[in-house]
């Protein structure tokens, strides 16, 4: 256990909603901790009827008669109803006589003077969907066709999100920073012959080669046919003729109408790649209608999101990981509170881009991650005192725990001490959140991520799925299926079962460990798989594993999280040399493996440590000794250089028994 998660054990701070959020918020979507109670064991005692009348309010073609399947571990929710995402986030606000309301602001990456700024309304949005469903329609995708989408974060990519949500077709985002080994292992596992990219995006004035990384996992991609590509930053590229075309030329002749595909509730929705304990990322399956549902519930409920009241939403997640999925895009359309999204990076031109963000567009709402906030924190306070944060109603964190000192200098210093914060624990698997404060409702304790949000079960138990007794550390589980869970893995249907449903069976395990209080609040303590979470983002231990030993030099290696001052979680590799580069065990191959990494994998992955060892420490029976790494990494000087090759089998032998 950390340093930070052992101190959240005597948090006892209780921060009740405040007056400054009830008086403006306007009405509360659950207004007190009476109300959370009754409606959560409704949803508990009687689900269909809970999640019945909450996904009626939203467009359907055929009505639903059954409201959930239930066939552990497969789950159907709404499954006879036919409706559309796109329809639902897009149409449905323009028929209600909303077309004129803005959907999305879009701040690009500031070139100066002036940040590039982008107002999309509902009606703009409809028009520009349509054209592009009707260019993906002429490069010959159909309903059920994976597309690929690798772009930086400009309108154009929520724009084809919602491009295929409107013909059936189930979109695979890519993170823009992945590299692209990346692209070929997952457009080769979702069989995507269509890729959308840019030419590049903008990063700290920097150019991020989008396309050229599209273009050389092509070489190994030959069943991709068509990539379709943004102009954004004229980087020079070239364009492959017969497969690449341009959107500006594509896309702008298309006709402006283009009807909703009328979709199954569990036909897919996307599929979104993430990381897991061994080697190869998993294609994560949402469908339609649940998440759906889930989404824009979730964050009309957490948020308490009001239309018609100037809320401005502003999420800082990119839209190539879930939050963005479900938080700019698919949760936020529905509610009609304009979404805003950034190109670029949280200190550039200035570490306070975010608070300049908050005070131009009055920011009501702003969501982003611990990582980020203890980058606020060491950037220094005049960053945020220097604009008008008076706009803000609410606060949220999410993608790790949080640490109390950074909650509180959150409140403090961006909640000008009367914004609630609301800790949102969830994963790319449960599609939305699963624990969460409800503002104006929960009082909050720094670190605590508190109660389940409505329809979730979620318990702290032991492997065999006996709930303990408060603050007892065990595995978070959800003992019943909820309308925004993952549908399957895809192409794998054993690991989907291996994963989450053996350790426990029966139960859905998150592969968290955590604990709760005595007040029933859950504390979570981190992942107990061999995932980390590094700055929020999930990374397995072995995809970095697999980067190191494909370096010449690198016979083995073996990679650990380790405390990390900004990131939450640092990454530590312990690797053991080919002979023959034993005697260049200094700084400068260390550099050259970490850039290896980044390569590969892409920047997130890239090792804030490496050491080199003879060994790596083993058990008699081979096992590599984490545990023991996991202390070596924690207790060691970052910045020391051993040029010598560190011997870790003494204390292997010493520690064999506690292994
Ligand atoms: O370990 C938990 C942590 O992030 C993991 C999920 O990662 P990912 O699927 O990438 O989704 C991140 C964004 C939803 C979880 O298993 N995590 C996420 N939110 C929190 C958290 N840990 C503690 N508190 C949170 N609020």
């Amino acid at each position: 256990m950390s340093d930070a998660i052992s101190s959240m054990l005597h948090e006892s701070r209780v921060f009740e909603p405040s007056a400054h959020f009830l008086s403006n918020i306007g009405p509360l979507n659950v207004p007190d901790m009476g109300a959370y109670e009754r409606m959560y064991r409704q949803s508990m005692d009687d689900p269909i009827t809970f999640w019945g009348t909450i996904a009626r309010a939203f467009r359907w073609y055929r009505p639903f008669t059954e409201v959930l399947d239930w066939n552990c571990p497969d789950a159907r929710w709404f499954a006879d109803g036919t409706t559309n995402v796109c329809a639902n986030c897009v149409d449905r606000q323009v028929d209600d006589g909303f077309g004129d309301d803005t959907a999305i602001i879009w701040e690009g990456e500031p070139c100066a003077p002036e940040p590039e700024i982008r107002r999309i309304t509902y009606r703009d949005l409809q028009r520009e969907v349509s054209r592009t469903a009707n260019a993906l329609k002429s490069m010959g995708v159909r309903r059920g066709d994976v597309v690929t989408i690798y772009m930086g974060m400009v309108p154009e990519l929520t724009i084809t999100m919602l491009a295929c949500a409107r013909i059936g077709a189930p979109h695979s985002v890519i993170f823009g920073g992945f590299a692209a080994s990346a692209i070929v292992d997952r457009v080769s596992d979702a069989k995507s012959k269509v890729i959308v990219t840019c030419d590049g995006s903008w990063r700290r004035g920097q150019v991020v080669p989008l396309k050229q990384s599209v273009d050389e996992a092509c070489e190994r991609l030959p069943d991709v046919a068509h990539v379709l590509v943004v102009r954004r930053t004229n980087a020079p590229i070239t364009m492959r003729e017969g497969r690449d075309q341009w959107w500006h030329e594509v896309v702008t002749r298309q006709a402006d109408d283009c009807p909703c595909e009328e979709m199954g509730a569990e036909d897919l929705l996307f599929l979104l790649y993430t990381s897991g304990s061994t080697g190869k990322p998993k294609g994560i399956r949402h469908t339609t209608g649940g998440y759906m549902v889930f989404t824009a519930f979730t964050a009309k409920t957490t948020f308490n999101l009001v239309p018609g009241r100037n809320h401005v939403y502003f999420c800082t997640a990119d839209i190539g990981w879930i939050t963005g999925h479900s938080y700019i895009v698919y949760g936020m359309l529905p509610n009609r509170v304009p979404t805003v999204m950034y190109e670029g990076a949280p200190n550039f031109p200035a570490e306070d881009r975010f608070w300049s963000m908050i005070a131009r567009h009055r920011v009501t709402h702003f969501y982003t991650a611990p990582t980020a906030i203890r980058a606020f924190m060491k950037w220094g306070d005049e960053h945020p005192a220097r604009h008008d944060l008076t706009s803000l109603l609410l606060l949220g964190t999410v993608g790790e725990p949080i640490n109390p000192e950074a909650w509180m200098w959150y409140h403090d210093k961006i909640g000008l001490k009367r914004c609630p914060i609301v800790d949102t624990m969830w994963q790319t698997e449960t599609g939305g959140h699963i624990i969460t404060p409800l503002p104006g409702c929960t009082p909050t304790v720094p670190g605590s991520c508190t109660l389940p949000f409505f329809g979730i079960d979620a318990a702290i138990v032991n492997e065999r799925g006996e709930p303990l007794a408060p603050n007892q550390g065990g595995l978070l589980v959800i003992r019943k299926p909820w309308p925004g869970m993952l549908r399957g893995i895809h192409g794998d249907r054993a690991r989907y079962i291996e994963t989450y449903w053996s350790k426990v069976p029966g139960m859905y395990v998150a592969g968290d460990g955590a604990r709760r209080d005595e007040r029933g609040y859950f504390w979570i303590m981190g992942r107990i798989d061999d995932v980390i979470n590094v700055s929020g983002h999930r990374l397995g231990t072995m995809e970095v594993e697999s980067a190191l030993v494909s370096h010449p030099a690198v016979v083995e290696a073996a990679v650990v999280g380790m405390p990390h001052e900004i990131k939450g979680t640092g990454i530590a590799a312990f690797v053991t040399l080919a002979p023959s580069s034993t005697g260049s065990a200094d700084a400068s191959l260390r550099k050259q493996l970490a850039e290896h990494v980044t390569r590969e994998i892409g920047a997130i992955a890239r090792p804030d440590m490496i050491r080199f060892t003879a060994q790596l420490p083993k058990t008699r029976s081979g096992k590599i000794m984490r545990r023991l790494l996991r202390d070596i990494a924690a207790g060691k000087d970052l910045t020391q250089d051993t040029t010598t090759l560190e011997d870790f089998t003494v204390l292997a032998k010493l520690r064999e028994s506690d292994e």
